[in-house]
C-alpha cells in the first residue's frame, strides 16, 4: 500500500495546546496510561496565543503499518527536552531511540524518562503521544526538495564542508499506523513547559516533610539499627524527616514478597510509630515483581505477564485485578501502619532481566508498551493509595514518562557522575519529572561534600547509603559545612515548598535549565532585546548561545552553580539584570560570564535582583501540619520585592479543596532611604504556618 496522507487537523483542547492525529491512534497511549487530566485553571494566567504557524507545515504520513512525522526546522533553532538526558542540554542534531532502561552513559534515548516532549528555543513544543519505542531524528536528514537545503560542497577543497549540513525537520518514526500529537504555543519556552505540565495534571506538589533530609540505610539493616541510626541524627544535630530501608526489610526481595521480614523488623507497626513519633517517616524499598512466596502470588498469576524477572511474575498492572491486589497488599502491610512513600526499583531495565519485547500481558497491551509506561503505573497506582488516605507521599522511582509530572516521584539510578547528574536535573524541568543528583559513597571528604552541596539544591536532598553505609558526619574535615548545607536546606523549605505550589498550580518546573529564564533566548535576545545579530555589538548574544549544562534555576531567584571535586574556579553565565552573592549579598555582575573561586565551604549561588527569599529557622524536622514557625526573609538587590508566600497544611489533598493561601510579601524603599517589608494577614479559615517574621535585607548600599 502507498502512503497515506494524515489529516493535519489541529484541534485546540486547551489553551495554547492543540491535537492532530495521523492515521488511527492507539488507545493505549502515554497519556492515557498516566490517566493524568488537565489542570485547567492552570491555563488562565498563560497569555492568550494563537495556533503556532509551523502547523501548517507538520506532516504526517502513514506507510507499511508505521507513522512517519515531519516538524520543521528553521536555522537558527535549538532544542530542549527529549527525556532526561544525562550529557547534552542542547538536542539538536541527535538521533535518539526513546526507550525506557536504565541509563548507560551515552545519550542515545535510553532512559529512565525518554519523554518524547521537545521545546524549541522559538518558542512552541511537541509531544508525540505514543507508548511504543520512537525514533527520533532531532534535526538530521533533508529532503531533496528543500528550499533552504545546503549547496552540496567539495569535501577535498572546502574547509566549510560539514558532515551534518543543516536539516529542515524533526523526523519521528512511531512503530504503529497512527499517532496523537500536541502542539504547545508558547511565547516563551517557558510557557510551553508550563502548557505541557498543566495538560499532564500540574505539578507534584509534595508533602512539606518530603523536602526535608532523607537518609538510605544499608541492605540489611534490622529494625533496632534503623532506630539507631535515627537517634544519631537527633544526637548530632543533621536534619532527618524520612528515612529509607532497602531490600532487606522484606522477607524475600528480588522478586519481592512485600511481607516485612520477621527477623529484622519483628513488629513492623509499632517500629513505625516509634520512628513516626520522632518525626521520621519509613519509605520503603520495592520492586513489583513477586515471588513465589509471596502471599499474593497465587492470585497474582493469572494477571501477570508471560514472562518471569528473576524468577518472580510481572503484575500487569494495566488490569484491574492486578492494579488491586497490588494496592490491597500494599496498604494492608505498610501504608496502613504509617509507611510514607516508596522507592519503586528495577522498572526502567535493564533489557538483560526485564521481560522481552515478545512477551504478552492478560491485558493485550504489547510488552513494548508496558515497558514505556510500567514505572509511570506504579507511580499512578501507588499516588492513589496514598490520595484515598488523604496523606501526600513522595518516592523514588526508577522511570517514568510523559503524564507523570503530577505525580510524587523523584527519578535516580545506579550511574554516579556528579556533572551530569547535575545536566539530568537540568533536562529534567523539559520533560515533567524529578531527578536527585543523590550523594552516596565518595572517594574523598571534598567529593562528598561537593555533592551534598547540590544534594541540598534538588528535589530531594538525598544520602543514599544502601551499599556504602555512610553518615553525614563520616568525613570529620567537613562534618560541620554538611551540617551547615543540610541546615540551610530546611531553612530553604518555605521558599522550596513555594516553588513547588508554582509547580502545581502554574506549571512551573522549580529545577530547570537557564534556557527557560526570561530573555535568555536565542529568538528574545535577536528581536526583542537588542535586536542585532551581530556579536560585536551584541555580545549577550555569545552568552545565549552558548550550551550551558552545569548551572541552574531554583525557583524564581537562585541560580545554582555546583562545583566538581577538584575544580577551585569555574564560569558562572548570568542572564540579563543584576545578580547578587546569595551569601554576601553583593553585586557579582548582569548579562555576562564571571569566573568564581569558591573556597570548599562555599557552592556558587547567585540572586535575582529584588529577590525575596522567605527562609524558616533551622529545624531537624520540617514543620508538620499547624505547626507555626518563624521566618527570616530576605531580600536581595535595589529592586523592590514582591513574592507570594504559599501554605497549607503540608500534608494533605484539601488544597485540592481550597484550603490554601497565597500571602503577599512586598520589600519597598521608603523615602528615607530605608528598606521595609510587610507581609499580608492571614485569610480566615486558612491554614497558617508563619509565625514571627525578621527582615533581612542583604545588599547593602
Ligand atoms: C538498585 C538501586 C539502588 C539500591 C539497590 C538495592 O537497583 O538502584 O539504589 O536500592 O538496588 O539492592
Amino acid at each position: 500500500m502507498g502512503p497515506l496522507k494524515g489529516q493535519m487537523l489541529w484541534l485546540q483542547v486547551e489553551s495554547g495546546v492543540w491535537k492532530a492525529t495521523v492515521g488511527t491512534p492507539e488507545e493505549y497511549s502515554l497519556l492515557s496510561a498516566s490517566g493524568s487530566q488537565p489542570l485547567k485553571e492552570g491555563f488562565s494566567r498563560l497569555p492568550k496565543v494563537v495556533l503556532p504557524e509551523l502547523a501548517s507545515s507538520v506532516t504526517g504520513t502513514v506507510q507499511d503499518g508505521k507513522t512517519y512525522l515531519s516538524i520543521p526546522l528553521s536555522k537558527e533553532e535549538q532544542l530542549y527536552g527529549f527525556g532526561l538526558n544525562f550529557k547534552t542540554v542542547h538536542q539538536r542534531g541527535k538521533i535518539l531511540n526513546l526507550h525506557v532502561d536504565h541509563y548507560g552513559g551515552s545519550d542515545n534515548g535510553r532512559t529512565h524518562a525518554p519523554v518524547p516532549f521537545y521545546i524549541s528555543s522559538q518558542g512552541y513544543g511537541i509531544l508525540i503521544n505514543s507508548a511504543r519505542y520512537l525514533t527520533v531524528y532531532a534535526g538530521s536528514g533533508i529532503t531533496k526538495d528543500s528550499p533552504d537545503a545546503e549547496k552540496a560542497k567539495d569535501r577535498n577543497t572546502d574547509k566549510t564542508w560539514t558532515s551534518q549540513p543543516y536539516s529542515d525537520a524533526v523526523s519521528v518514526l512511531v512503530p504503529a499506523s497512527g499517532v496523537e500529537i500536541y502542539l504547545f504555543a508558547g511565547p516563551t519556552p517557558m510557557d510551553v513547559v508550563r502548557r505541557y505540565n498543566l495538560l499532564c495534571g500540574g505539578g507534584t506538589l509534595p508533602p512539606r516533610w518530603g523536602l526535608g533530609f532523607t537518609q538510605r540505610t544499608p541492605v540489611l539493616y534490622t529494625a533496632e539499627q534503623v532506630e539507631k541510626e535515627v537517634d544519631e541524627f537527633e544526637r548530632h544535630g543533621y536534619p532527618l524527616d524520612f528515612i529509607g530501608l532497602e531490600p532487606g526489610w522484606q522477607s524475600k526481595a528480588y522478586p519481592c514478597t512485600l511481607e516485612w521480614d520477621s527477623n529484622r523488623y519483628p513488629d513492623p507497626g509499632s517500629f513505625v510509630q516509634r520512628l513516626l513519633d520522632k518525626g521520621v517517616r519509613i519509605n520503603l524499598w520495592t520492586n513489583p515483581y513477586i515471588s513465589p512466596d509471596s502471599q499474593i502470588y497465587k492470585d497474582m498469576y493469572p494477571v501477570s505477564g508471560s514472562h518471569t524477572v528473576w524468577g518472580g511474575i510481572v503484575p500487569d498492572l494495566v488490569t484491574e485485578k492486578a492494579r488491586r491486589l497490588w494496592q490491597d497488599k500494599l496498604m494492608q502491610e505498610h501504608i496502613s501502619i504509617g509507611v510514607g512513600g516508596y522507592k519503586i526499583d528495577e522498572v526502567d531495565g535493564y533489557d538483560n532481566w526485564l521481560w522481552p519485547d515478545i512477551a504478552t500481558f492478560p491485558s493485550g497491551i504489547s510488552a513494548e508498551q508496558i515497558r514505556q509506561t510500567y514505572g509511570m503505573l506504579t507511580q499512578r497506582i501507588t499516588n492513589d493509595i496514598f490520595r484515598k488516605q488523604n496523606r501526600r507521599s513522595y518516592g523514588l522511582v526508577r522511570a517514568s514518562n510523559a503524564g507523570a509530572c503530577s505525580f510524587p516521584y523523584v527519578l535516580y539510578n545506579d550511574y554516579y557522575d556528579h556533572r551530569d547528574f547535575i545536566t539530568a536535573l537540568i533536562n529534567s524541568g523539559f520533560c515533567g519529572v524529578l531527578w536527585t543528583p543523590e550523594v552516596r559513597g565518595t572517594k574523598s571528604a571534598e567529593e562528598w561534600l561537593r555533592r551534598l552541596q547540590s544534594v541540598v539544591f534538588s528535589p530531594m536532598a538525598m544520602i543514599d547509603s544502601w551499599a556504602s553505609a555512610v553518615k553525614p558526619w563520616t568525613f570529620p574535615e567537613v562534618a560541620s559545612l554538611v551540617k551547615e548545607y543540610a541546615l540551610l536546606r530546611m531553612q530553604l523549605i518555605p521558599y522550596l515548598y513555594t516553588e513547588f505550589a508554582r509547580y502545581h498550580f502554574d506549571g512551573i518546573p522549580p529545577f530547570r535549565a537557564m534556557n527557560l529564564e526570561p530573555g535568555f533566548n536565542l529568538k528574545e535576545a535577536i528581536s526583542q532585546e537588542l535586536g542585532s545579530q551581530n556579536l560585536e555589538e551584541n555580545p549577550y548574544l555569545e552568552v545565549v548561545k552558548k550550551e550551558i549544562k552545569d548551572q541552574y534555576m531554583v525557583g524564581e531567584y537562585l541560580l545554582v552553580a555546583p562545583m566538581f571535586t577538584g575544580q577551585t574556579s569555574r564560569e558562572v553565565v548570568l542572564t540579563k539584570g543584576n545578580w547578587y552573592d546569595f551569601y554576601t549579598g553583593e553585586y557579582v555582575g548582569n548579562g555576562e560570564k564571571i569566573i568564581v573561586t569558591p573556597g570548599l565551604d562555599r557552592i556558587p549561588v547567585f540572586v535575582k535582583d529584588g529577590a525575596v527569599i522567605p527562609m524558616m529557622e533551622p529545624m531537624l524536622h520540617a514543620p508538620k501540619s499547624g505547626q507555626i514557625v518563624n521566618m527570616e526573609i530576605r531580600h536581595y538587590g535595589k529592586a523592590n520585592g514582591h513574592y507570594r508566600l504559599y501554605d497549607d497544611d503540608g500534608e494533605t489533598f484539601d488544597y485540592e479543596k481550597g484550603l490554601y493561601s497565597w500571602r503577599d510579601i512586598k520589600i519597598e524603599r521608603q523615602k528615607n532611604g530605608k528598606w521595609k517589608g510587610s507581609i499580608s494577614k492571614i485569610e480566615s479559615g486558612k491554614p497558617n504556618s508563619i509565625g514571627k517574621v525578621t527582615w533581612v535585607f542583604m545588599t547593602k548600599d
